[in-house]
């Protein structure tokens, strides 16, 4: 079958920074040269000290490392901020768009932000926060979060966000974790006209959080929230009590920068942690680059500050480049599904990036509640978080882009800090659903399951055979998970987790995860968290979670579930386990099917067939595979039998 392929549009080829010849040249010269290349884009930073050596790297046992521009030092707010004082001090750095489209809109200049920052900063030294301590964040999209981010990169405190679509339960693990003793967050999100009672869930999860002696309650919904005598201080009174100016602190490269929870194939979430220089470099080049972003021009990232999209694309890397970022509260169909086409029409936004999965659920709505806006202001459209279907390409690009917009599917992760595969508009010819070509320094290879490496044309293990500056350092507190989870399974190579094809032009497509996480409306998730919740339950004898297809979320959850033998498995308990399981982890991890099944498929050594399982999730029995081995193969012929249909 004939694939699509876009051509660079002739005057994206003109004025972009990167025309595909410069990729060319760039790209090679990074791959051979990487300390050369290196150093010079290192100099986009504004450092205190400047460093001199700039990569000591190893995915080896032997001499296993990762350090950019050691040396060096440097400060990720005064990146942020401080910089741009003298020539763009009253720019907007935020224009932030609430939930309701009733409630007035913010317009934050670099000044004003400065401003915030340093109070917000005064405030956590004089609670005590000291550089390298964790603190944690659990705040709706609001400027405050972007403002309490800064903050604690100015003093060097490690920031840890958390979701603020998370649990109690799971804001405690995360707490916990990471041993922090102040917790930001609000008295009540909002998102699609509903309260999320944000305050309430912190006080739930610090039952059983007793090292937290701090709470900064941001006073957003106006609802009158208990405030814990001592603990809990409200952020407007407190912060006007500070004064305006805070030195930032000279932090050297590889000085943590935050924590960000998340999930992987076995056990409970892991932090990622991410270092200040590599990943300043690396943030700030990446949105320069594939947005092909110029000061002055308006961009909006529709994540969520909660994911690692929100850290480096929201917040960091446009400002460090000094961009107009939009941050928006809501959700994409609320009040109705044109809300976004309305903000981009309001901001006149000239770069929108956003998620397939709401793409998807908006293509559904029809196209007239894209066509009654204008969205002549966008140039530039970007795609994140999981493949994007050839329909849902074609749709953003025809109907929302009319046809004018290069769309940018950047494939990257948590781990790996910013992108890592994507095109770049000015140079890249697009292939709906391919996330096409490499990053500068970013080397993609294949392998065989056995670790052989496949070339030419082919499918595969996706790798990452040398390091970048944005790339992960240590999973918090336990760094031979780090080595094992990605460094152990291809000697010398880091393993991302998603499979992968090569094509006769060397573009990358990305087929999904390979291990057992979950992609679920861009939502990544363990299979083995949710499990684990749902053991927790008390009729619950055994768990097995697989992903299944969804129209919208990419993928669903599906369940099966084995009772203790005197529980009678009916549809009230059923109900009861999807509550459970929001209630345990958050409504992201809603099961879309529980399955009772009297028996899971196991081999005579007692594992679980998940291979099973996972096409029967996909309903599709055509090709169950050698059942043979199972200690007693009519299991299967039952689970096929009593497989519900999802609503
Ligand atoms: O499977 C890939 C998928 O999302 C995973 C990373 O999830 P997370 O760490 O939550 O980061 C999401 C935002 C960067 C990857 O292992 N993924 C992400 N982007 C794409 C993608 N799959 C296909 N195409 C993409 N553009």
């Amino acid at each position: 079958m004939a694939e699509a392929i876009y051509p660079v549009p002739a005057e994206w080829a003109q004025n972009a920074l990167i025309d595909e010849a410069r990729y060319q040249q760039m790209y090679e010269r990074s791959i051979a040269d990487p300390d050369g290349f290196w150093r010079e884009e290192g100099q986009r930073i504004d450092w205190i000290k400047p460093f001199s050596v700039v990569k000591q790297t190893s995915f080896h046992e032997a001499d296993f490392g990762i350090s950019w521009f050691t040396d060096g030092t440097l400060n990720l707010s005064a990146n942020c901020l401080d910089r741009h004082l003298a020539e763009r001090g009253d720019a907007i750095a935020i224009l932030w768009e609430p939930d309701d489209p009733k409630n007035p809109e913010r317009r934050i200049t670099y000044r004003e932000l400065h401003e915030a920052v340093c109070r917000f900063a005064n405030l956590l030294k004089a609670r005590g926060v000291k550089r390298g301590e964790r603190v944690t964040i659990y705040l709706p999209m609001v400027p405050e979060a972007a403002v309490a981010m800064l903050a604690c990169a100015r003093i060097g405190a490690i920031h840890s966000i958390v979701f603020a679509g998370f649990s109690p339960d799971a804001l405690a693990g995360r707490i916990q974790d990471c041993d922090s003793r102040i917790v930001l967050t609000s008295d009540e999100g909002l998102r699609g006209g509903k309260k999320v009672p944000l305050k309430a869930n912190v006080d739930e999860a610090l039952k059983a959080c007793p090292g937290v002696d701090s709470v900064i309650v941001l006073s957003h919904t106006g609802a009158g929230v208990p405030m814990a005598e001592g603990r809990d201080i409200d952020w407007a009174s407190a912060v006007a009590a500070q004064p305006a100016d805070c030195p930032p602190e000279e932090m050297r490269a590889e000085d943590p920068l935050f924590i960000l929870y998340t999930s992987g194939s076995t056990g409970k979430p892991k932090g990622v942690l991410h270092t200040t220089g590599g990943y300043a470099v690396w943030a700030s080049m990446t949105h320069e680059y594939v947005f092909d972003y110029r000061p002055g021009q308006i961009y909006w990232c529709a994540a969520d500050i909660g994911w690692v999209t929100g850290h480096s694309y929201v917040v960091y890397g446009p400002l460090m480049n000094g961009a107009t970022t939009v941050m928006f509260e809501g959700v994409p169909n609320f009040p109705d599904a044109s809300r976004f086409w309305q903000v981009v029409d309001k901001f006149q936004v000239e770069i929108f990036y956003g998620a397939p999965t709401a793409l998807r659920a908006l293509m559904r709505e029809g196209d007239d509640f894209v066509k009654k806006t204008s969205r002549k202001s966008l140039r530039l459209l970007g795609s994140v978080g999981e493949p994007i279907n050839p329909e849902a390409w074609s749709w953003y690009h025809e109907v929302v882009g009319e046809g004018r917009c290069p769309i940018v599917d950047t494939w990257w992760q948590t781990e790996t800090g910013g992108a890592m595969i994507t095109p770049l508009p000015g140079a890249t010819a697009l292939k709906p659903g391919s996330a096409s070509k490499p990053m500068f320094g970013v080397k993609p290879m294949l392998l065989d399951n056995e670790g052989g490496v496949l070339e030419g044309a082919t499918d595969g293990c996706l790798v990452i055979a040398d390091s970048w500056p944005g790339q992960m350092r240590t999973v918090w507190g336990d760094h031979e998970r780090f080595f094992q989870t990605y460094f152990s399974t291809f000697a010398g190579y880091y393993f991302t987790g998603d499979g992968c094809r090569r094509d006769e032009d060397g573009y990358y497509w990305i087929t999904g995860r390979i291990d057992d996480v979950i992609n679920v409306s861009g939502h990544r998730m363990g299979t083995a968290e949710i499990e684990s919740a749902l053991v927790a339950h008390h009729a619950v004898a055994e768990a097995a979670v697989v992903g299944m297809p969804h129209e919208i979320k990419g993928q669903g959850i599906y369940a099966f579930v084995t009772c203790n033998a005197e529980i009678e498995p009916d549809e009230a308990l059923r109900k009861e386990l999807v509550q459970w399981v929001r209630h345990e982890i958050g409504p992201i991890a809603t099961p879309d099917v529980i399955q009772f099944a009297p028996g899971l498929p196991k081999t005579r050594s007692g594992k679980i067939m998940r291979r099973i399982l996972r096409k029967i999730g996909e309903n599709d029995f055509s090709n169950l595979g050698d059942t043979s081995t199972l200690a007693d193969p009519s299991v299967v012929d039952n689970l096929i039998a009593n497989r519900p249909q999802p609503a």
